[in-house]
Formats: C-alpha cells, structure tokens, sequence
C-alpha cells in the first residue's frame, strides 16, 4: 500500500514492529505485555478465586440443606402455618367512644362479617365433636361437611346483646381469626393470647371460652370441596378503664398451645398480630 506524503516509511515499519511486539516480544519474553510468570500468577489468582466461590456455593446449599432436614421432622407435612388477621382490619383502631361517627364504619364491619356466622343458618351445619378433628373422608369431589360456628358464641362480642360490640361502652370488641390452610391440623389446643405491651397489663375478655379455636374446625378441605366452610373465630374484648382511655395501647395476640409457629422473625403475622388502639372519651 503507498504511504501517505507526510509519513515516511521507516515511521511505518516501526509502528509495525511495534504492534507485533505488543503480541509477542521476543526480546523480553513478553506475551501480551506480560511475562509468563505474571501470567502464572494471573491464572492461579482466578483459579484460587473461583475455587473460593465456588466453595462458597456448595457451603451455602449444604447449610441450606443442613437446616431443611431440621424443620422436617417437626412439621408433620409441608402444610404451611398460618397468618393471624383481625376484624376490623384497622390495625390502627382510633374512636372517641362519645361520637359513633367515629366508630360505627367498625361495627358495619362486624355486622356484615359475622352474616356467615347466623344463627339461623349456621344451625343448618353439623353439630361436631368439640376437641378432635373432624376428619372426612368423602367420594371424589363430594362437598365435605361443616361444623357449626354461631355468632352468638361470641357472646357480649357477637353483636346480638350489643349492637355496638363494645365500642359505645369504650371496650371494644375485635375479632381474629386464622387464615384458611388446607389440610391444617394443629396440634395441642390452640388458643389465642393477647397481651398489652407495657407494664399494666390489660384485662381481656375471650370468646368462645379460653379463646380456643376448636379442633373440630380442622381440617379444612378447600374452596372447591368445602364451599360453605366457615373459619372458628375468637373474639377479645378490651375491658379498659378510665385510666386506659386517651393513650395508645399496643396489643399482642399470639396463638399459643399449639405447633402453630408465633414467633417467625421474617413474618410478623404469621401466628401472632400487633394492633394499636387508642380509645378517646
Ligand atoms: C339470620 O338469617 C335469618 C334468615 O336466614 C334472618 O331472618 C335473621 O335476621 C338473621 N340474623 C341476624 C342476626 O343477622
Ligand atoms: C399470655 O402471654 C403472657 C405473656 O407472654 C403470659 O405471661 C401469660 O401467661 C399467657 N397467658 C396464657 C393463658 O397463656
Ligand atoms: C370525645 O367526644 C366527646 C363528645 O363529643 C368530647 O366532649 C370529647 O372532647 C372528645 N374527646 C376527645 C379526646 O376528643
């Protein structure tokens, strides 16, 4: 190829040579600007380092693994546990006790969850056996039968001796209830404890007795083959006084007496609920 006017050839055989030294320099033994040992030890660096990765990966998977075989045994399936929720949702409950405005959007709630709860028509379901499960076998897609839940177990909290479940009187009524699982089975006997976060504690009102989610609720077969499932409630009443009135109160429920885990630090609702609720006079 001609040189251009204003570059000499000489000029072009060094730019050559050195292109083709930057590859191999035969003078000093360099292979890409390096020598070999630097070379070497640019290998052995990667190699070490992505056998300590590597490591690393393994080390995980096999304390990963470690950790599986521990949960294992002691969840009798892979059934997960189950949240705990509160009605109303708030959990946030601010009221003056004095304005209903304030707290009668509450106790609509109440009203319109409890319906599936009538009396009436909950009296159509079976009468189970209090404190074991209610196993049903079933023919392939059969509906499953119910057991009875009525409002009216909920006592001085069902809405039917109090309209306002509590709230007009300052002790106000909420109610948990655990999410649905199929195949749930606890163990022992579940029942829920709330506790208020601070020195005095509160006195609690729980029904049904104790606070106890029955048995007999358990298991649950699903949307499809138990449609007309009704979960077991619990429902709390917060008996404050003069004194409790005007602050905001931290409430705990856990659901204790049971393999059901409460204590998950990932997943504060798993088991257990926070809610604050600050009643104003
Ligand atoms: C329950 O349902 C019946 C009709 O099925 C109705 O007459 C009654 O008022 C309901 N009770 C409550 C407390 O909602
Ligand atoms: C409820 O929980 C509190 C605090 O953890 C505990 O002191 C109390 O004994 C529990 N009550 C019941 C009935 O388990
Ligand atoms: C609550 O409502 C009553 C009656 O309307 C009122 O006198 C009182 O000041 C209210 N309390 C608070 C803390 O707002």
């Amino acid at each position: 190829m001609a040189s251009n006017e204003d570059k000499p050839a000489v000029k072009e055989e060094e730019n050559v040579g050195s292109w083709k030294d930057a590859i191999f320099n035969p003078r000093t033994g360099e292979f890409c600007g390096r020598t070999a040992k630097s070379w070497g030890l640019i290998l052995l660096f990667y190699l070490v380092f992505y056998a300590f990765l590597a490591g690393m990966f393994v080390l995980t998977i096999w304390v990963m693994l470690m950790t599986l075989d521990d949960y294992v045994p002691r969840y009798r399936d892979r059934v997960p546990h189950p949240g705990l929720v509160i009605r109303p949702k708030e959990l946030d409950l601010l009221f003056n006790k004095s304005q209903p405005l304030q707290f009668n959007r509450h106790i609509n709630t109440l009203e319109s969850f409890l319906q599936d709860y009538n009396d009436t028509e909950q009296a159509r379901n079976e009468v189970c056996v209090s404190g074991s499960y209610f196993d049903q076998d079933g023919e392939v897609g059969e509906q499953r039968k119910v057991c009875q839940f009525k409002r009216s177990s909920l006592s001085l909290c069902s809405g039917l001796s109090d309209s306002t479940f509590g709230y007009a009187e300052g002790k106000p009524c909420i109610l948990l209830k655990m999410n649905r699982i199929i195949g749930l089975k606890p163990r022992g006997e579940p029942y829920v404890n709330c506790t208020a976060k601070r020195e005095k504690p509160i006195t609690i009102q729980y029904f049904p007795n104790e606070g106890r989610f029955d048995k007999m609720y358990f298991p649950y077969y699903g949307n499809k083959l138990h449609e007309r499932y009704v979960q077991p409630l619990v429902a709390v009443k917060l008996l404050l006084r003069k004194e409790d009135y005007n602050t905001e109160l931290t409430i705990e429920c856990r659901i204790e007496g049971s393999n059901l885990r409460n204590n998950d630090d990932r997943d504060k609702f798993l088991g257990r609920v926070t809610f604050r609720v600050t009643v104003k006079e």
